[in-house]
């Protein structure tokens, strides 16, 4: 199986968890696409009543093409689960997120739902955060080179995200550095500096929030839990 299949895997196994009336929140990125196709095929095929909370743009267009029906956090500020995807994740369930953009509202969205499931494929399990992936920051476009050169004072190689030459904007308006940290000694600690630093809106640093981490194997779909 290739990348892809590990992630549908995961993804279908995911949405089959999903109980009748369920309030949930619906992650970015391409697994959790896949998992909201799924959810609309239950919607479809087994009349599943599910509510979901998008965290991008590019969800709500996959909500709407699957038929998953959407609401808000002003309307339901707590949800039963959310799903989403992720960059790293760590023996302890620690999470790096947002090389799709989305870190800040997925990072509410987990933190408004009593259960935090995680849908990875096995080449997202590190043994030490930063090992593979960049750290994202999500920054005000005010003043972003000089949020940019405090985080650089810290030692941590920010490089401003583009697209196309330009730079990347997300849905809330923000620019993203990529930050090149290399192996986190102590992830925790980092996103509460980074929080301290002035411009910074959200990292994809995400401590303590997963409670569930699905990962697909050559083997089939293993679950590490908290
Ligand atoms: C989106 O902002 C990210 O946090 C994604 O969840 C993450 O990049 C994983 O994406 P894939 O499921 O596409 O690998």
């Amino acid at each position: 199986m290739n990348q892809l299949d590990l992630k549908r895997m995961v993804a279908y196994r995911a949405a089959q968890l999903v109980p009748d009336g369920a309030l949930i929140g619906l992650g970015s990125g391409s697994t959790a696409e896949l998992f909201v196709q799924f959810l609309g095929e239950r919607v479809r095929n087994e009349g599943l009543r599910v509510v979901g909370v998008p965290t991008s743009e590019r969800t709500v267009a996959a909500a709407k093409a699957a038929g998953v029906e959407l609401t808000t956090l002003e309307e339901h500020p707590e949800l039963d689960m959310a799903f989403d995807g992720a960059d790293e994740v760590d023996p302890d369930l620690n999470l790096v997120k947002g090389l799709g953009g989305a870190l800040a509202r997925e990072k509410i969205v987990a933190k408004a739902s009593r259960v935090f499931v995680v849908l990875v494929d096995e080449s997202k399990l590190v043994d030490i955060l930063g090992s593979k992936s960049p750290v994202p920051v999500e920054v005000l476009q005010f003043g972003w080179t000089r949020t940019s050169r405090e985080l650089e004072s810290m030692g941590l190689q920010p490089v401003l995200r583009t697209r196309d030459g330009l730079p990347y904007v997300t849905d809330n308006g923000n620019y993203v550095l990529d930050l090149h940290v290399g192996p986190i000694s102590n992830p925790s600690d980092l996103d509460l500096k980074l929080h301290l630093v002035t411009g910074v809106v959200e990292t994809g640093l995400f401590i303590d929030i997963a409670s569930l981490v699905m990962v697909g194997t050559q083997d089939g779909v293993i679950e590490m839990r908290r």
